[in-house]
């Protein structure tokens, strides 16, 4: 019985982690280089991150403006994973965080 809930535990941790593997990362989101720096990919972006990322909480504008888009991609792929977005929304999504992190 107490391994189940070793089991269920490390499940959960592993679930509800807001960091990916810096692999994971690179294989879901734009690095700094090839991020879209065009204003209406960035407006799209500004969309789902105020509707879609928004299921769980609140919009994350003072966590984005706090750190650096380095810092925020690892959180972003797992985040993007949470909200089931496709991979153009993630480009648009990304875009937005982009241009907010903290420079
Ligand atoms: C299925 C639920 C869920 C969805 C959908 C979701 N998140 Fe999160 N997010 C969480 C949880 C849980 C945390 C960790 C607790 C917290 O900071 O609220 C978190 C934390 C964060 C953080 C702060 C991490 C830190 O270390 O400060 C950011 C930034 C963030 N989410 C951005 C997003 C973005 C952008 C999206 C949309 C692509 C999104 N989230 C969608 C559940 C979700």
């Amino acid at each position: 019985m107490k391994h189940l809930f070793v089991i269920l535990g490390i499940a959960f941790a592993v679930a509800c982690t807001p960091k990916a593997t810096p692999a994971a990362t690179d294989a879901i989101i734009p690095t700094s280089e090839n991020v879209s720096k065009d204003a209406e990919v960035i407006n799209a972006g500004s969309v789902i991150f105020n509707n879609q990322c928004t299921k769980c909480h609140k919009p994350k504008d003072e966590a984005v403006a706090s750190k650096t888009f380095e810092e925020l991609r690892p959180i972003l792929a797992s985040m993007v994973k949470k909200a089931r977005l496709n991979s153009e929304e993630v480009d648009q999504v990304t875009a937005y965080v982009n241009a907010h992190a903290k420079k």
